[in-house]
């Protein structure tokens, strides 16, 4: 029953399904890994020869696919046929906060989820262990467990051998560097009832982490692990971003009270970077969903403190672009802003929840004029964000002046294009390049007086100091 397992079908190929089954096929090239996937554009970039049109963008990925795909590892659309071959099905399908029905705004939407382990219930051929790795809400394992089981009761004649094992493995793997935390996380979490099922996740695993960064705990515990690492993460943002408003109101800087704590062993100084608040796909949602699980289970104290998290992010936000305004003399109708970064971080092309969006909507609703600028993002997902048509005629010369178009954007992809008569640029993603920006020369171009506001503080103020333009740093006391 328990014997080693050489097929795995992963559910799910997208920013979690396709790095981590990638990395398990780098890691053990005697299991079969194969990912599918509803969504067939999709699978058609993953298995593009031109690896720069992978549909995802993480460093150290392209190699990975150009070793293993067509080796151990697949992409595809035939669940069906991979459900039936595997001895290990991944769940790694999307789990966003639901929008409607009950728990609307705050719960995990689990329909996607419920519909993958009806398939496995369906196809699934033998014993077949099913791996969550999806972040669940509690008790999530017992509704797929359900499921599974009665597919059991039904086919119980047809189909002896079926049966099931269901373990909790969520990922903690961070976008950007999705590839470094696979090959050497600081823990593998492996939650479960049962020993052997636990143990042939573990020997996979095991491959290349080593035995005492495997955690083996209870499957509630592990559910639960996932969310709260989530929470506490972004508490720690939330925590600095309120520091940081404090501190421009003080006098003090961000930047030296993060080092102050940080240098304090008990606190750490991961995840203390003042920042435009935090985005991503998951901390928002996974905190929602904690603050829904906290008051179905009348744990009102609880939800409340959790969602002062998300409610500090959500203010952060706004009070950047009203801070925009403010400095802009008040207003920013049909001024030019140059906006550097539209990911929620560094380093991925992934834009859901991205604070850029909150800023750039606020400052269009204005009535600014925004260039965009992004390495990896594409215009068509900044449209969709903003909700806006892109308008690549934002401006027309009047006598040899630019008259722009109030409350539109354009994407500029070559960064020399970002600063011609701009009134501010605003540096919302820490890209390596924009710490390389020549300033005496984008100065020479702005409109004056202008300014940079750079809420990612990779511009030191030495930088500027023979150019024109203001500086606002964001938690930078002396600046205000
Ligand atoms: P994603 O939206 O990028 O990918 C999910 C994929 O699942 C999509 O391509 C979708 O088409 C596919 N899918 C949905 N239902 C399907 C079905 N029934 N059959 C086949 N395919 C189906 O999502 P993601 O970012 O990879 O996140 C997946 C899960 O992992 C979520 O629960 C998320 O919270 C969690 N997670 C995400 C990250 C991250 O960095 N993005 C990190 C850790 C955990
Ligand atoms: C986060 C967690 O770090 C992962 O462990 C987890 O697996 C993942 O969520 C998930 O469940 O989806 P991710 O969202 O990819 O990973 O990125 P982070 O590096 O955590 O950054 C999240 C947001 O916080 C970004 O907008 C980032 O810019 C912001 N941040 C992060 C700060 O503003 N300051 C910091 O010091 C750190």
């Amino acid at each position: 029953m328990y014997s080693d397992i050489l097929n795995i079908c992963c559910i799910g190929a997208g920013y979690v399904g396709g790095p981590t089954m990638s990395v398990i096929a780098y890691k053990c090239p005697n299991i079969s890994v194969n990912v599918v996937d509803v969504n067939k554009e999709r699978i058609q970039l993953w298995n593009s020869s031109n690896l720069d049109e992978l549909p995802i963008y993480e460093p150290g990925l392209k190699e990975i696919i150009k070793e293993c795909r067509d080796r151990n590892l697949t992409f595809s659309t035939k669940i069906q046929e991979r459900i039936s071959l595997a001895d290990m099905i991944f769940i790694s399908v999307n789990t966003p906060t639901k929008t409607k029905g009950i728990g609307a705004g705050q719960a995990s939407d689990l329909k996607w989820v419920e519909a993958c382990a009806r398939e496995v219930a369906t196809h699934a051929r033998g014993h077949t262990i099913v791996v969550e790795k999806s972040t669940l809400p509690v008790k999530t394992a017992e509704v797929i467990k359900k499921i599974l089981e009665s597919s059991i009761s039904i086919n119980k004649t047809k189909e002896k051998s079926k049966s099931f094992d269901v373990l909790s493995n969520p990922e903690f793997l961070a976008e950007g560097s999705a590839i470094k935390d696979l090959i050497d996380p600081d823990r593998v979490l492996i939650g479960g009832e049962n020993k052997d099922a636990i143990s042939a996740l573990n020997n996979i695993y095991n491959k290349w982490v080593p035995q005492e960064k495997i955690l083996h705990t209870n499957i509630w515990s592990s559910e639960l692990a996932k969310l709260t690492a989530n929470a506490f993460l972004a508490q720690r943002v939330s925590s600095i971003n309120s520091i940081g408003a404090l501190c421009e109101a003080t006098g003090a800087d961000i930047r030296e009270v993060s080092r102050a704590i940080g240098s304090d062993s008990r606190i750490g100084s991961k995840f203390l970077d003042s920042g435009p608040g935090f985005g991503g796909s998951c901390f928002k949602k996974d905190i929602l969903n904690l603050v829904y699980l906290s008051k179905f289970f009348g744990l009102n104290e609880v939800a409340n403190f959790w969602e002062s998290v998300v409610t500090l992010n959500n203010w952060h936000q706004h009070r950047i672009s009203t801070l925009i305004i403010k400095k802009l003399f008040g207003t920013v109708t049909g001024k030019k802003i140059s906006i550097l970064g539209f990911a929620f971080k560094a380093n991925t092309n992934d834009t859901r929840e991205s604070a850029a969006i909150n800023i750039c909507k606020d400052l269009l609703n204005e009535g600014a004029i925004l260039e965009i600028h992004d390495p990896k993002v594409d215009i068509k997902q900044i449209s969709k964000d903003l909700n806006i048509e892109v308008n690549n005629k934002i401006l027309e010369f009047k006598e040899n002046y630019p008259t722009y178009f109030e409350g539109n954007w354009c994407k500029i992809n070559n960064l020399d294009d970002a600063f011609d008569f701009s009134d501010a640029i605003v540096i919302l993603t820490e890209w390596d390049e924009y710490s390389k920006i020549n300033w005496q020369k984008a100065s020479y171009k702005m409109r004056k007086p202008c300014w940079l506001f750079d809420a990612r503080s990779i511009i030191k103020p030495e930088i500027l100091m023979n150019t024109n333009i203001n500086l606002w740093r964001i938690g930078d006391g002396s600046t205000i």
